[in-house]
């Protein structure tokens, strides 16, 4: 079997290209490698038989044609995926997680692949305030992030409906591991408590997240893909939900660092205050549920892994003028408006 990964070079991608080669299964990888795309995080694999790159962009159905050639079926997990960029940026959200989602939809459709998974997000929910979003509940997205992935989501099922093609529509929770893009809250976290720079929260702090690891997403996305219904969408929960600010101290006392590092800074604009998701579906129709489930354990790991691979993220936050201007721009004033104020609340 040959499977089209889109955004193998991302983080979930490069879990999902590892998984597939290591159960023997053929993969094109597309990626245009944007900045968080990283040839690195494949290194591994790069030069398995099985295993061919192909620098693109979904959006040009060109190239996507030739991604496409001899493959069974699509895994699309290339996306712009940071809520704060979407929030300054938009426009590359519509294109690459609408659009591009598009383009490889007619190119399944046209070469009648047996399936086609688009990988979405929880996100897609909104804000949950009481229980667990079930894949029933109603899409609430908020951010233009979420809003362009539940564009993408849609359509992804109006292929089925409209075309009758094997579509399975994946919608995991907020992902942490190895190779992960210092931008989101637990990297930026870790990276800088390794380096004894303050750590900035958003709010107070208490805005909660369901965590998942990469390598459990990564698996159970293959499994949705192979097992899932056609036309179905499959909460992948981590089943971890805690407080931002829960995460951070777990970090801190990891990486050894002190929590006066912790800085309360300006919210986030229209930041959901909960996600949380019934993974109940998953388990009950295809035995899913993650496989590592303890997220102080998941965190030390991650902590761990960052700190022993410092030539994987230094070249980024240090040597990297796009990540610097984009960390000035995203926290600039936040930092200066709200004042920085320390986890006792004093302003610095
Ligand atoms: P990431 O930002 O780490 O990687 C995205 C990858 O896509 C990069 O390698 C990038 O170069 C590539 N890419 C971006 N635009 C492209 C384009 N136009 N053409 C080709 N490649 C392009 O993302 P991630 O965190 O690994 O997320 C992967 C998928 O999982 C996304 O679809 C995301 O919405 C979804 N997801 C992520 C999370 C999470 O917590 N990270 C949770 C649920 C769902
Ligand atoms: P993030 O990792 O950006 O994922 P998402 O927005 O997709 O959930 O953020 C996770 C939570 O952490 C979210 O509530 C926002 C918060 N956060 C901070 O408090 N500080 C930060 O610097 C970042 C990036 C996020």
């Amino acid at each position: 079997m040959n499977i089209l990964v889109t955004g193998g070079c991302g983080f979930i991608g490069s879990h999902v290209v590892r998984l597939l080669i290591s159960k023997g299964i053929g993969v094109v990888n597309l990626d245009k490698l944007t900045y968080a795309g990283n040839p690195e995080n494949v290194r591994d694999v790069g030069r398995h038989p099985k295993y061919r790159f192909i620098k693109g962009d979904i959006c040009d159905a060109g190239v996507v044609r030739r991604a496409a050639r001899g493959v069974d079926g699509i895994l699309n997990l290339a996306a712009e995926t940071h809520v704060d960029r979407s929030i300054l940026d938009p426009g590359a959200f519509i294109r690459t997680d609408m659009i591009g989602t598009y383009v490889l939809l007619e190119e399944a459709r046209l070469r009648r692949l047996k399936f086609f998974v688009q990988v979405s997000t929880d996100e897609v929910y909104g804000s949950v305030s009481s229980g667990k979003a079930t894949e029933g509940s109603p899409l609430r997205p908020t951010n233009p992030y979420a809003a362009s992935k539940l564009g993408a989501d849609r359509l992804a099922h109006s292929y089925y409906a409209t075309y009758g093609m094997r579509i399975i529509i994946t919608r995991g929770s907020n992902t942490y591991g190895p190779f992960q893009f210092p931008e989101k809250l637990i990297p930026l976290t870790i990276i800088r408590a390794l380096l004894g720079e303050p750590i900035p929260v958003y709010g107070d702090g208490r805005n909660v997240r369901d965590w998942l690891r990469a390598e459990d997403h990564a698996e159970a996305i293959w499994l949705a893909a192979r097992r899932g219904r056609t036309g179905e969408a499959y909460n992948i929960s981590g089943g971890s939900e805690r407080e931002n600010i829960w995460i951070v101290r777990k970090i801190l006392s990891a990486a050894g660092a002190p929590e006066k590092l912790i800085s309360y800074v300006k919210d986030r604009e229209g930041h959901d205050r909960r996600y949380a998701m019934s993974g109940a579906k998953i388990r009950r129709e295809l035995g899913w549920q993650p496989r590592r489930p303890d997220i102080a354990d998941g965190i030390r790991q991650t902590v761990d892994w960052y700190r022993e691979n410092r030539r994987w993220w230094e070249p980024v936050v240090r040597r990297n003028a796009a990540f610097r201007n984009y960390f000035d721009r995203q926290y600039g004033h936040r930092w200066g408006g709200g004042g920085r104020r320390r986890a006792d609340g004093k302003q610095k």
